[in-house]
């Protein structure tokens, strides 16, 4: 039975009548540009072919009625008092709502069914795919005219809001404006974006998930980002026009940041030299090196690992594995850290095995399975029939 049919029919029965409509949206990798999102720099993310899944239909109550198949759970809010849940899973979804209540836009009561396949956990954002799923569908539901990138930031600003993490808006975008076999080179303070095309010759794209998530992702995800913005307020002192880590240099931070703080300088060098780094692997991706655009992923899970912090030991020793391997160019963790997945541009026909060779002793230092994940480059945000 095709994905779209078995939607149908759960749907039908969970809610004793065919939806109005059906939409995906998918989760994400990023090749490079970890944590520069939010100091609006650049990114290299895509969608993946892992998607979340919603068929929904108004209600003629003021009722939202939810369902989560993961969770075979269902929730139930009116639409005036939507409010921030203990449950956890009804959140991506409430907070999408609030965000367009917040823009003047105001939904009726629906009921939502979601299922999904982006593994959850893995760092390949499950989250803000039931975000931009949510804001894509309602947007078609309701007819709000909302652009692409708007649907994005209200599920940047739900998961701000109704999820308590301040990322960026990476996730989302690549969720809602990914194209089949392209990566997006995104500007995160314009938004503006390049389309760039995935070729990897001999290569492919391997991701290793960790399966594990420490508890200290998302705090120390908002410590990082406060660090930054205290480099930048520092920074404003002497250089007024630096409205960013983007518009900072090393000298810069050099000079004014680190004399204040050495932990705080080694957090903003990250990020500025991250930014650089984006930029010679998206050049040597365009010209076919891909050897030097794996490089350069080696390069920046040091340095995430080192001087931004939020690797953690499992995903090291993957990195660190890998690049023993002769037909592994590039590895580097991937998303917020602390667990999740590494992503791996390896030659073509060697992942399996080698993902296999490393299992045991990646079992053996944290009694932990490791499975190896194969992604496409896949489309954004989609209608399903
Ligand atoms: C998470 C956030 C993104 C981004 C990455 C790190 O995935 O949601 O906005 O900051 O971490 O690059």
């Amino acid at each position: 039975m095709s994905k779209e049919s078995k939607l149908k029919e759960r749907y039908l029965a969970l809610f004793g009548a065919e939806p109005d409509l059906m939409a995906k949206s998918p989760g994400r990798i990023n090749l490079i540009g970890e944590h520069t999102d939010y100091n609006e720099g650049f990114v290299l993310p895509t969608a993946i072919d892992k998607a979340i899944y919603v068929a929904l239909a108004t209600r003629e109550d003021d009722k939202i009625v939810l369902y989560a198949e993961d969770f075979s759970e269902y929730f139930e809010s009116s639409i005036h008092t939507v409010s921030p849940s203990d449950k956890g899973w009804p959140n991506y979804i409430l907070g999408v709502v609030h965000q367009l209540q917040e823009l003047g836009l105001a939904p009726k009561g629906f009921n939502l069914y979601v299922d999904g396949d982006v593994p959850l956990g893995a760092g390949l954002s499950s989250s803000a795919a039931v975000e931009c799923a949510t804001g894509f569908a309602l947007n078609e539901l309701f007819q709000f005219k909302l652009s692409r990138q708007e649907i994005a930031k209200i599920g940047q600003m739900a998961e701000h809001t109704f999820a308590g993490v301040k990322c960026g808006i990476m996730d989302q975008f690549a969720s809602v404006l990914s194209k089949e076999d392209f990566v997006i080179k995104l500007d995160c303070r314009s938004l503006e974006y390049e389309h760039v095309p995935l070729l990897l010759g001999d290569y492919e794209l391997v991701l290793l998930n960790t399966n594990v998530k420490h508890s200290l992702a998302s705090s120390a995800y908002n410590d990082r980002r406060n660090s930054c913005e205290q480099g930048v307020a520092w920074l404003r002192e002497e250089y007024p026009e630096v409205l960013s880590l983007r518009d900072a240099t090393v000298d810069m931070l050099e000079s004014v940041v680190k004399p204040k703080s050495e932990d705080i300088f080694t957090k903003c060098k990250y990020v500025v030299e991250e930014n650089i780094r984006v930029e010679l692997a998206c050049e040597a991706l365009k010209s076919g090196n891909i050897e030097e655009m794996g490089r350069q992923m080696f390069e920046a899970h040091q340095a995430i690992s080192k001087d931004y912090e939020v690797s953690c030991a499992e995903l090291d020793f993957l990195v660190d594995y890998m690049k023993e391997q002769p037909e592994v160019v590039g590895a580097r963790m991937m998303g917020g850290g602390f667990g999740g997945c590494t992503i791996n541009i390896v030659k073509k026909g060697h992942a399996e095995r080698i993902a296999k060779q490393v299992a045991p002793a990646y079992k053996d230092a944290f009694g932990l399975a490791l499975e190896p994940i194969f992604v496409a480059a896949s489309g954004g945000s989609t209608l399903l029939n």
